[in-house]
């Protein structure tokens, strides 16, 4: 997929350039070219020489070289390409993206071009939680800037959160995802994963079995199509599909408001197990075992419907939303009468009574029900479930 492809790379200046010299190998090992651009910063961490060394050709460093200017403007730099690449993308880099800057020459690429462009942030995590970050982050989104990363873990200046460059592999996932011009190219769709955890106390929850599979499925099977992905995952046991953009929630309200923050899109998939309810006396300290009062008596109060709060917005609702009915008898039945209720377009049904196999499994067999009416699929893996479920979509945005 990456064979003769151009990567326009451009290097900010920050300590994890070290990787996208490995960055650049593995892209040459899978056939792209790589045109490097070195920001001044950049060097700083890196050589010129060593990248282009690495990359295989000339790598470009000023603006105002005009040798450069006469054999290849900024402008045809910034369009040969099949995509921009900015890693490490520094709180610097994203902050001129954001405001519009082109006073050197990473930044008069990035606006000069009419390339697809792809930001792997890497950071300290305070400055990657400051709000000024977190707004340019916003306003690139909303531009239609693609994002991969950052990771959550043990920075190079020893403190731990998110703002580690994303790995290599993680990186060429998204460049493979972002260069299939699949049919879902330029849209945005929001997937739900996962079960939730409620607490009772700081050490205890509510949970259920759900493992995130057939859902991070779906995220996978959206991006290769070439949607941007959102996906806004409870704690699951399967890890999240790399070139997507991950929001870590525990309980529902949390995942309401991940979803809320993710719109808008152009399409909604609510593949979450969502828990029905919230203990709404959770203790703030652990409960004693041998406290006062015997047995502790659990209050519950009623979660969020997410799939029925998108689907009812009067502003901004996606053009196709669609969920799920896990059913484990009169499947078509339940789920029909679930669409009406929840006001969503679509729902996946399937039937997960113990003798299918379904629930943790790796197959399913679903029941699709639109406004048509239902339709039944045959029983798929969960992957090829999801393929199949992103092509309609695909189909049904046009
Ligand atoms: O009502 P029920 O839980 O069976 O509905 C399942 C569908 O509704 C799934 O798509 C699930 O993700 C969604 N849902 C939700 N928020 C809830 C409960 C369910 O989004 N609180």
């Amino acid at each position: 997929m990456l064979a003769d492809r151009q990567i326009l790379l451009i290097i900010g200046g920050g300590i994890a350039a070290y990787k996208s010299l490995d960055l650049i190998r593995r892209l040459r090992e899978r056939g792209a070219g790589v045109v490097p651009v070195l920001t001044r910063a950049g060097q700083e961490f890196v050589t010129p020489l060593t990248v282009s060394a690495l990359a295989g050709r000339k790598v470009f460093q000023d603006l105002f070289d005009l040798t450069d200017e006469a054999e290849m403007g900024h402008i045809e730099l910034s369009r040969a390409a099949d995509l921009v690449v900015v890693a490490p993308a520094t709180a610097d880099l994203m902050a001129k993206m954001a405001g519009g800057h082109a006073n050197d020459l990473a930044s008069t690429l990035l606006m000069a071009t009419d390339k697809r462009v792809l930001i792997a942030p890497a950071m300290n995590v305070r400055m990657w939680d400051h709000p000024a970050t977190q707004r340019n982050l916003a306003t690139l989104r909303g531009d239609g800037i693609l994002i991969v990363g950052p990771d959550e873990g043990v920075m190079a200046c020893g403190e731990f959160g998110p703002g580690r460059m994303a790995e290599v592999p993680q990186i060429i996932a998204a460049i493979e995802g972002a260069l299939s011009a699949g049919p879902l190219a330029g849209r945005h769709v929001l997937v739900t994963s996962g079960p939730t955890h409620e607490p009772i106390d700081p050490v205890r929850y509510i949970a259920n079995r759900s493992s995130g599979a057939q859902g991070t499925a779906i995220a996978a099977a959206l991006r290769d199509l070439g949607a941007r992905v959102s996906f806004v995952t409870g704690p699951a046991s399967v890890p999240p599909p790399a070139g997507v953009e991950v929001v870590r929630v525990e309980t529902a309200a949390e995942m309401l408001k991940a979803v809320e923050a993710a719109l808008p899109a152009d399409a909604a998939v609510f593949a979450a197990a969502v828990a029905d309810w919230r203990v709404s006396n959770a203790a703030g300290q652990k409960m004693k075992k041998d406290g006062a009062g015997g047995l502790p008596a659990l209050e519950f109060a009623e979660n969020p419907d997410i799939l029925a709060t998108v689907s009812r917005m009067s502003e901004g609702r996606p053009k196709l939303v669609v969920g799920f009915a896990a059913e484990t008898h009169d499947v078509e039945r339940h789920a029909t009468e679930k669409r009406a209720r929840k006001g969503c377009d679509w729902i996946v049904a399937n039937d997960v009574s113990p003798g299918t196999g379904i629930m943790g499994g790796t197959e399913n067999a679903v029941t699709l029900i639109t406004a048509e009416g239902p339709e039944a699929w045959p029983r798929l893996s969960k992957d090829e479930t999801a393929r199949r479920l992103a092509a309609r979509i695909a189909s049904a945005l046009g």
